[in-house]
């Protein structure tokens, strides 16, 4: 091949990658930034994402305002406290734990791997895509298993589709969207039925609201089964989504990998966020105030469906899995118009999600839908 021809092809074949990308995740990131539009607009009442309406806390603001002074640092420091932090509250080794900007970023690299490795994730459906996402676009195939007629994820359907094929199994619990939470006893069973070189990664975003406590986590079982990761996230209950902090729990092996492997190399949360996370885990009153808030907005809208009739999951999270057919089919985008985001993603078919806000907003929520139902 020639030189010129060599660039030609070098040419082409980057242009056809960047319109290979530019239909899949790229286009939806600017389909993302048109959103932002509608996020940054304080006159809506914001019921889509699950955001935590009480953050960030009094002691985090406070926190990020003096991180400030040491933001000209790089910080490994803080990243040691805040694994130190949270080693403590579990009671495992701090190197068990991998803190990354958000956990969105761990499931991506989880993803990834067994994409790479060309493997299969089984997983619940529907549930909180990312994992899948990436691990598709790295080239993993997917085994889908649907959650059972009241929405909860059925153990016993996933484990009869674990085959040699299985690189890793993800769980959510409690569940997003569908806001139900299965039996702990029968998920530590699951776990302990998992073959050993399966990896099994169970998303904990929303394990402070369940019904069950933290009871319901899977964190006593870390150092049994090496095959597990729990993922966790500060951009619920904590109410630092914006800040982007999360983090993993797993065996040492596993942690080193994702270390390796994480394009910040762990230092990708900045000082702030993570003197956020530490300043809010050492303020368990103000995680309590928001779980109990976030009842208080469950039940006005429990209320509320009693009344007209409307059958909802048992929600253990912060948001509610709502069957739609109560309301007109274009309820979503018509809620919007009037100044209410909610949401609807294509698989959960017969559903919509409404995340808790704050009573005035709940109030306010019941009111304007009260107009869609048929
Ligand atoms: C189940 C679940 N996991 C992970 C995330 C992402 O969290 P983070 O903000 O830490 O990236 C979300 C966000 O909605 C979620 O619902």
């Amino acid at each position: 091949m020639s030189e010129i021809s060599r660039r030609k092809w070098l040419q082409s074949s980057l242009l056809a990658s960047s319109a290979l990308l530019m239909s899949g995740p790229a286009s939806a990131a600017i389909e993302l930034s048109k959103k932002n539009v509608a996020r940054f607009n304080d006159e809506l009442i914001k019921l889509h994402y699950n955001e935590n309406p009480w953050g960030p806390s009094a002691k985090a603001r406070e926190a990020v305002i003096k991180a400030l002074d040491i933001s000209n640092r790089y910080p490994d420091d803080l990243v040691e406290s805040l694994k130190k932090e949270i080693a403590q509250t579990n009671q495992i080794d701090p190197r068990q734990i991998f803190v990354s900007a958000g956990s969105m970023e761990i499931l991506s690299l989880l993803g990834q791997h067994v994409g790479l490795m060309k493997g299969e994730i089984l997983t619940a459906w529907p549930t909180f895509p990312t994992i899948v996402q990436a691990g598709e676009i790295a080239g993993a195939t997917t085994k889908k298993v649907w959650v059972d007629s009241n929405e909860r994820i059925d153990l016993n359907k996933l484990k009869a589709g674990i085959t040699d094929k299985t690189s890793l199994i993800f769980l959510c619990n409690p569940n997003n969207p569908t806001s139900t939470e299965v039996d702990t006893k029968d998920l530590r069973a699951f776990c302990r039925a998992v073959p050993s070189n399966v990896l099994i990664c169970v998303d904990e975003a929303y394990i402070e609201f369940s019904n069950n406590g933290l009871e319901g986590s899977m964190m006593s079982l870390v150092n049994e089964l090496p095959n597990l990761i729990i993922v966790r996230t500060f951009s619920k209950t904590y109410g630092l989504a914006g800040l982007r902090i999360g983090y993993a729990i797993s065996s040492q092996g596993n942690i080193e990998q994702l270390q390796m492997r994480h394009p910040g190399r762990e230092i990708a949360a900045g000082v702030a966020p993570l003197a956020a996370a530490l300043a809010t885990m050492k303020d368990p009153a103000f995680i309590k105030h928001c779980v109990s808030k976030n009842n208080e907005g469950k039940e006005i809208v429990y209320n509320a469906y009693k009344k007209w009739g409307v059958s909802h999951a048992k929600s253990s999270t912060s948001f509610i899995y709502t069957r739609h057919e109560h309301f007109d089919k274009d309820v979503v985008p018509k809620m919007k118009k009037d100044g209410i985001l909610i949401t609807k993603w294509p698989d959960m078919k017969d559903h919509i999600r409404i995340s808790i806000g704050k009573p005035s907003e709940m109030e306010a929520f019941v009111k304007t839908i009260e107009k869609y139902l048929v």
